[in-house]
């Protein structure tokens, strides 16, 4: 390793970049240990220069700190393990966390720069354990009442524009939706690690059960606003060489698409996680 490994905070609520780490299969258990408890502390962890990194090298570190996964259960002719999210067909740039439209969700993901636009692209992060702390409390008692149905068709009509930019996105989107999946999920998620609540919403979700498309829409509306608070967030610009991982059960992010027709590229790998747990188990 370069030097000793330094985690430096860059948010109140989440978000640490590690320094002096070269991430690979051959890590030593102590650093990779410092790096899984730094994942569940900051919830997303930023590394800079792993230009070393390659395919192969992604997939090894990522056997390190979990079982890498199906990148997506429908979009297997891009990619079986590493989904490349590519601004040919997708710009990410709603706010979600990763395939919650099946049982068990992804608990983390990583992500690693490969072509990047000569300005912006920048990706978001928000806490979803801030945003339940900052619920007042009877928002808190209803939160806790719902489930949620999170579905991979869902409504795409904010989308619209930022995506009709992306020329190969309708290919996209058909192989996406080919299986169609309807899954349910209590809204406050216990954290099976940390204990911690958190918010489990996004743009899969379709609607909240029992509840009819207008209510749904609205209280989607008032519980994603304080997920996606921007008070509650952490910005990170990528350079080539950078890789950010982020706990897929305590956070949302979205890409900002504001690099017009640019070519953006980032490979992605999802590790396997637990079926959510509400708080009344
Ligand atoms: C993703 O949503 O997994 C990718 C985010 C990004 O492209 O920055």
């Amino acid at each position: 390793q370069p030097s000793s490994p330094a985690v430096v905070k860059l948010g109140e609520h989440l978000g640490a970049r590690i320094d002096g780490v070269r991430l690979g299969g051959d890590l030593d258990p102590s650093t990779v240990d410092l790096i899984y408890r730094a994942l569940l502390e900051h919830k997303v962890i930023f590394f800079r220069d792993q230009h070393q990194l390659t395919d192969d090298g992604q997939q090894a570190f990522a056997k390190l700190i979990g079982t890498p996964t199906i990148a997506h259960p429908t979009v297997t002719s891009r990619g079986a393990v590493i989904l490349p999210v590519d601004s040919d067909y997708q710009s990410a740039n709603t706010w979600h966390s990763d395939v919650t439209f099946v049982d068990r969700i992804p608990k983390a993901s990583i992500l690693r720069a490969v072509e990047l636009p000569p300005y912006g692209g920048d990706t978001i992060w928000a806490s979803g354990v801030a945003a339940y702390a900052a619920l007042p409390a009877p928002l808190k008692a209803l939160a806790e009442s719902l489930r949620a149905v999170h579905s991979n068709v869902y409504d795409y009509a904010t989308r619209a524009v930022d995506e009709g930019l992306a020329p190969n996105y309708q290919d996209y989107r058909a192989e996406f939706e080919s299986t169609v999946y309807e899954t349910e999920h209590p809204v406050v998620r216990i954290h099976p690690e940390t204990g911690e609540r958190t918010l489990l919403l996004g743009h899969f979700v379709r609607r909240f059960v029992d509840l009819p498309t207008s209510a749904s829409l609205a209280l989607f509306r008032l519980l994603q606003g304080y997920a996606v608070d921007e008070d509650r967030t952490v910005r990170w610009s990528w350079r080539p060489g950078d890789v950010a991982i982020w706990d897929n059960r305590a956070t949302q992010h979205r890409a900002v698409a504001d690099y017009g027709g640019q070519h953006r590229r980032l490979h992605r790998i999802t590790l396997a996680g637990d079926v959510p747990i509400g708080v009344d188990g």
